[in-house]
């Protein structure tokens, strides 16, 4: 299972019209996924054209009517509202800059236009190395700085925002799936079992605080868990 599966299960659960990625990559997970509505944002869009002409084959008459906004998400969030309010989107994927602070804003911007009953999916929140978590403003900056143990993926200090989540945002439910680096489930639902950490503990928490404490920071369940998590939706 991969996120692709993981949002296409929640789409097809909810009867979703919208779903919303932030930061398309190379499209792999946005290409692939059949909704009604498919919108996504990145301030640049790398389009290989033989991964796009495959993926269009594949799923031609979905993908035909894709929108997509080239700017950052916080452009988006702030300039494109008529078209959130128009469109409330069921499934939002938060996947663009990979770090702590952008990440908390997408979520917090995200939430402003989810419908009710919709669900965020947060990437990278699991990474799995120091050199995967390496706290950078961008991946470039990570790159360059290759921390021991760098094999080119970085997932940054996304796992902070789900640690914040689940720490401040006690309305929220969430927990994150142990596979393709961390997927964040998050509902509207009330947290039972909130943490406790101040914002100023969340940005001093390191990489071996995350490793010594893992299972319960981020609620990490399997994909088991998912599947018995989607029979409730
Ligand atoms: C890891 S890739 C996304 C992968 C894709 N969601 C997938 O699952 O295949 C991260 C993307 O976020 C984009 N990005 C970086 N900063 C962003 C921002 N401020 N707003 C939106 N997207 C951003 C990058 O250009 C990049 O394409």
């Amino acid at each position: 299972m991969n996120r692709v599966h993981v949002i296409q299960e929640l789409i097809d659960r909810k009867k979703a019209e919208t779903y919303l990625e932030i930061g398309f990559g190379y499209g792999d997970a946005f290409l692939n996924i059949k909704a009604p509505r498919k919108i996504v944002v990145d301030p640049k869009f790398v389009i290989l054209k033989k991964r796009v002409l495959k993926y269009f084959a594949k799923n031609i008459s979905k993908n035909i009517p894709n929108r997509y906004h080239r700017m950052t998400s916080d452009y988006f969030f702030e300039r494109k509202q008529h078209i959130l309010r128009r469109f409330p989107p069921d499934v939002i994927f938060v996947d663009g800059l990979h770090t702590h602070e952008q990440s908390l804003k997408d979520v917090f911007n995200a939430l402003k236009f989810l419908n009710k009953n919709g669900i965020i999916v947060l990437h990278d929140c699991n990474p799995l190395s120091e050199a995967v978590a390496y706290p950078a403003r961008s991946y470039r900056e990570a790159k360059d700085a290759c921390p021991s143990g760098w094999n080119g993926f970085w997932s940054g200090d996304v796992w902070k925002t789900a640690v914040y989540v689940r720490s401040k945002m006690t309305d929220l439910e969430m927990f994150v799936l142990d596979f393709d680096t961390g997927l964040g489930i998050i509902t509207r639902k009330k947290e039972n079992n909130p943490l406790e950490f101040s914002e100023e503990k969340i940005e001093r928490l390191s990489y071996a605080d995350l490793e010594k404490d893992r299972a319960r920071l981020l609620n990490v369940k399997d994909e088991e868990y998912f599947r018995e998590f989607v029979k409730t939706l």
